[in-house]
């Protein structure tokens, strides 16, 4: 075994490390955006110990906060990379990780739950197409128990500002750039050549090209009151903003 290999199967922090500070370059609110998150679990679970499904989680950056916040937390991560896959598997364990399409309905069919508190995703879902993302809305409905939240925090600009939004998105691409032509942080190009160069993960990247077939975002950001009216239109009880910081913003449904 090489010692690159020893790293991702013993000490898998090292590869979620290097994917938190990449991630937070382009979301300097990360953490923000991840407290809301594990405060809707709190809100809807009370003091019980929840279960949770980490939607397109990748690493597992959600999943670990869940499990630090809530010890007797269980998670159910379903992601499509394998990279992303092997390193949630190495840091969470084989048990919580479940490898499917959410562009595909049959997704549901790899659950193990369907009766989770919480359903949990981040800057992830633009990825799907619109109309995609209104079945799967209905689908994630359907995976909550009564009374369980759906919380989604993503890009998802108020069509109320467009200039300022604009500006803001700017300023802060700006910014970003800065700190990657200093070599402050990986930049998410930057980290996949890492991960190419890596013994372990590097033999998945063909696989990845695979999965996503070079093209694997859509990349629509469509404004948060199309989001609210699509979970409504899903059925769910209550839908609304739960937090917001510039051109994103989380939205929370109740079931
Ligand atoms: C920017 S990452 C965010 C990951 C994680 N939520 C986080 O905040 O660190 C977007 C994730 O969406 C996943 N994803 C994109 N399309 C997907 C699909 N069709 N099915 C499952 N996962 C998908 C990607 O593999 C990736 O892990």
């Amino acid at each position: 075994m090489s010692p690159y290999t020893t790293a991702l199967v013993e000490e898998p922090h090292a590869w979620q490390e290097s994917w938190d500070r990449q991630q937070e370059a382009y979301l300097p609110d990360r953490e923000e955006r991840f407290a809301a998150l594990l405060d809707a679990v709190a809100a809807v679970t009370d003091g019980r110990s929840p279960r949770v499904l980490d939607l397109a989680g990748g690493t597992g950056s959600i999943s670990l906060r869940l499990r630090r916040r809530f010890p007797g937390a269980k998670s159910t991560l379903v992601d499509l990379d394998p990279v992303l896959l092997a390193i949630a598997r190495s840091s969470l364990g084989p048990g919580g990780v479940v490898a499917a399409d959410l562009r595909k309905p049959e997704w549901v069919k790899a659950l193990p739950n369907r009766d989770y508190d919480a359903v949990l995703t981040a800057t992830a879902l633009h990825w799907l197409e619109p109309e995609r993302l209104t079945r799967l809305y209905a689908e994630l409905r359907g995976v909550l128990r009564v009374g369980g939240v759906l919380v989604n925090v993503d890009h998802m600009p108020d069509r109320g500002l467009p200039t300022l939004t604009s500006r803001l998105t700017e300023r802060a691409r700006h910014r970003r750039d800065a700190r990657h032509a200093a070599g402050a942080v990986l930049s998410w190009r930057e980290w996949w050549r890492h991960v190419a160069a890596d013994p372990t993960l590097g033999p998945l990247m063909a696989e990845r090209e695979k999965v996503f077939g070079g093209n694997h975002a859509a990349e629509t950001a469509e404004p948060v009151d199309w989001h609210i009216a699509a979970l409504r239109e899903a059925g769910f009880a209550e839908a609304g903003v739960l937090w917001r910081g510039g051109a994103d913003a989380a939205i929370a449904a109740l079931r």
